[in-house]
């Protein structure tokens, strides 16, 4: 079984082409960060744009990378949603065409749940894990536009137990890196900011901390840092913050947004082993799942709680296709095929059954 993998939800163009045993044959991803970066955000119908320039030599290069054509796929999976509808009718439309030249299914996936099942295709980052993680188990969710506490049954079979009410976690981690000068995506550049910080000089709140559920908000949080930088005197002509400030500032937001999701998780694992009594394994996966602090402060909870923690590889956490790959993998083994009437979904929750949270719905 081979499938080749389209992603194109957001502002990365990528194919890659996994085999049934989970061998990663090609990888590419073209990120799209120069082509918003003169608008200080991503734009939608430049995003589009750029994934129709790009999706064809980006498809071309995964499958020479490979050694393939297309008559050697068992099938071609995209992201169908959630995300930006003019890039994922890209992503959509062209992997339909090739369904066609090739004669095999096609599959819509849910970038989500690409998101959800790489650890699957890797096993995690921890060494003894690798290559074995079974459903179900309790995954945190945390990404740009995401922040979600979901059982993982199995295969499209996913149960919400909390999220945002607000911004996402890597939202609020970008609009704090935008608020310190430091750029986009501002995930990495807050964490690399915050090696020479010290977290405790700003005592920055802990949203939703202390409280029963496994929900999340941000905005406070992102209020609060706003306040703090206001409150530091310029030090520097122009009014600028000096390094140590921002390292500071960054450690600081880190160190919250770091205490909150450990604080989630926690209850989160709660209610999964009430609803699966003797089964602890949290995996987290998205964007901000690459966060060495975040990631340490999740493995002294599992250590606290005796559960197994099992995080998604650092170069598979931000998005790629080799996750979409892989789910369709995973749905062409159950059968699980899509018709040519797909159509995408820049909304699709992983558990349509969970009632929409406050302010759901604004962000892909
Ligand atoms: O999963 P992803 O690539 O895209 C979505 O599906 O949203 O996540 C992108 C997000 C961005 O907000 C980015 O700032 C954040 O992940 N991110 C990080 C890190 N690397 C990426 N956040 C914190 N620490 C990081 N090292
Ligand atoms: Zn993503």
């Amino acid at each position: 079984m081979i499938v080749l993998g389209i992603e194109t939800s957001c502002d990365e163009t990528a194919a890659a082409v996994v085999s049934g045993d989970g061998e990663i044959l090609a990888n590419e991803v073209l990120s799209q960060i120069e082509d918003h970066r003169p608008f200080g955000g991503i734009v939608p119908e430049v995003a589009a744009r750029a994934h129709l320039l790009a999706i064809d030599s980006i498809i071309s290069r995964a499958m020479d990378g490979a050694g393939i054509g297309f008559a050697d796929l068992s099938a071609v999976a995209a992201s169908g949603g959630p995300g930006l509808i003019g890039g994922l009718m890209v992503g959509v439309m062209t992997a339909k065409a090739i369904t066609q030249v090739a004669n095999v299914p096609f599959i819509a996936v849910n970038h989500l749940e690409g998101h959800a099942l790489t650890v699957r295709l890797t096993g995690g980052d921890n060494g003894a894990d690798a290559g074995g993680v079974d459903f179900p188990y309790l995954l945190l969710l945390v990404s740009g536009g995401h922040c979600q506490l979901l059982a993982v049954k199995g295969v499209g079979d996913y149960r919400r137990l909390g999220t945002t009410f607000d911004d996402a976690v890597g939202e609020a981690f970008d609009k704090a890196a935008k608020m310190l000068g430091l750029g986009y995506p501002g995930g990495p550049l807050i964490e690399a900011a915050a090696e020479d910080g010290d977290g405790t000089r700003f005592k920055l709140p802990r949203p939703m901390k202390g409280r029963a559920g496994c929900d999340f908000s941000f905005s406070g949080l992102k209020t609060a840092l706003r306040r703090a930088i206001l409150d530091i005197p310029p030090d520097l002509p122009g009014g600028a913050l000096s390094a140590a400030d921002v390292a500071d500032l960054a450690a600081s937001f880190q160190d919250a947004v770091a205490d909150v999701l450990v604080d989630r998780s926690r209850n989160g694992l709660i209610l999964f082993g009430d609803q699966f009594p003797g089964q602890a394994t949290i995996v987290v996966a998205g964007g901000v799942a690459a966060n060495g602090a975040i990631r340490a402060r999740l493995g002294e909870l599992a250590a606290d709680k005796k559960a197994r923690l099992i995080a998604t590889p650092v170069a598979l956490c931000t998005d790629n296709a080799a996750m979409i790959a892989w789910a369709g993998v995973e749905r062409l083994k159950l059968g699980l095929t899509d018709g040519l009437d797909f159509r995408p979904r820049p909304r699709w929750p992983l558990d349509p059954t969970a009632p929409a949270a406050i302010y759901a719905g604004v962000k892909a």
